[in-house]
């Protein structure tokens, strides 16, 4: 991601790709020229069941039409549905909903849930871990850029533990700390895994200390590994994970999913948000929830997910490949920016992360055998050239 060809009249924060979007559908970017690019990088994970999947379109529309908005005042019968088709997604007891509208809210309800339970501040976090741009989770990131953020808004850092080391855990652990957060699937730095030693470590730190174990799922859920939940995914229970990118399948909207335990003695008032389970974005992911039920997309994404690991494991430069279902961290012995490039040309996007030699697949649940055989091929032209 190295281009910068936004409007003038925005702020020139991100880097682009080289195109400019116009519409999309299943897998498939199309830019203004028309051109249609095969979609790797899923639009940031986010594009769930495909560009503008066709239920998820109507059900925003009628939706809509029939109510836009209103305020968590007056109950809505979209929003009880959605909680409660969450909570039944849900392994263990992670049956509490809350909405909100992204990631990082999602992740500052988590801590504050945990900080507020134990009455503690301090939390633990993994090198590695991405979790967010507010306040309170850029002090839960890794990286300097990103923790002065949080030190210039006075919040304290969390305290970072290298991933998947449990004697460093341990050693992090005391009864100060209110709560260890972490990715299952570290998506930002490549698509590290967690071992199913390590979060069962955890777990057991947490309840040993009176900690809470908190997972951001914001990446690596609603279905990428090929479980609804990544918690399934490794069979460890957390007391609370967040979800936001693919809930609503393109329309902003972050849950926290909390056990009983965690959030039995709130009040009226403790939490609460503006847009946050409005009726539209509920609409949008009772949809997106049900077409993945409905195309077996969890199935889809463990079998396609298979033949993606199993091809590019294959193929010239890759030295390792990270992750689980639908995100992959592609390890090459040569910088993944230019890999991405060569892709362009190819029309296919890719993502980098924050190791410089990882490239990310994280296609939309839906991408076909077909078309992981035309990434696949993609990657391969690439690798070999
Ligand atoms: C693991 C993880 N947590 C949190 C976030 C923040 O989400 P948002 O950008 O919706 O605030 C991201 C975004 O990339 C993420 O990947």
């Amino acid at each position: 991601m190295l281009m910068r060809e936004d409007g003038p009249a925005l702020l020139p924060v991100y880097a682009t790709f080289p195109l400019r979007a116009a519409s999309g559908h299943g897998s498939w970017l199309v830019d203004e020229t028309g051109v249609e690019w095969l979609d790797a990088y899923g639009g940031h994970a986010v594009a769930t069941v495909g560009h503008s999947h066709p239920d998820v379109v109507a059900a925003i529309a009628e939706q809509s039409a029939r109510l836009l908005f209103y305020s968590t005042a007056v109950p809505h019968a979209g929003r009880e549905r959605l909680a409660e088709v969450l909570a039944r997604h849900a392994p263990g007891a992670l049956g509490k909903v809350f909405f909100c509208n992204s990631g990082a809210e999602a992740n500052e309800n988590l801590l504050g849930l945990a900080r507020r339970k134990t009455g503690r501040t301090t939390v633990v976090t993994m090198r590695g871990g991405w979790h967010g741009r507010t306040a309170a989770t850029l002090a839960c990131t890794d990286g300097a850029k990103y923790e002065a953020g949080a030190l210039r808004a006075g919040v304290p850092l969390s305290r970072k533990v290298p991933f998947n080391d449990l004697a460093a855990l341990e050693a992090a652990m005391d009864e100060s700390v209110a709560a260890v957060l972490l990715e299952p699937v570290q998506g930002f730095s490549g698509a590290r895994t967690a071992t199913v030693e390590f979060l069962e470590g955890a777990r057991a730190l947490c309840d040993r200390f009176g900690a809470r174990l908190l997972f951001d799922e914001v990446q690596c859920g609603v279905g990428r590994l090929g479980t609804f939940t990544a918690a399934e995914s490794f069979g460890v229970i957390p007391d609370a994970l967040s979800m936001a990118k693919g809930l609503a399948s393109g329309l902003p909207m972050g849950a926290v999913l909390a056990q009983p335990s965690l959030v039995d003695d709130l009040a009226i008032g403790d939490l609460g948000s503006t847009f946050g389970g409005g009726p539209v974005v509920c609409a949008a992911a009772l949809a997106n929830i049900s077409v993945i039920d409905r195309e077996e997309l969890l199935e889809n994404v463990r079998r396609v997910g298979a033949q993606l690991r199993a091809g590019t494991e294959a193929m010239p430069h890759v030295r390792r490949v990270h992750g689980r279902g639908f995100l992959l961290g592609l390890e090459l012995d040569l910088p993944a920016a230019e890999v991405q490039r060569a892709l362009w040309a190819l029309h296919i996007l890719t993502g980098t992360s924050t190791d410089p030699q990882t490239l990310r697949l994280l296609p939309p649940l839906s991408l076909s055998s077909d078309e992981a055989a035309l990434l696949l091929d993609g990657l391969r032209t690439v690798l070999s050239a």
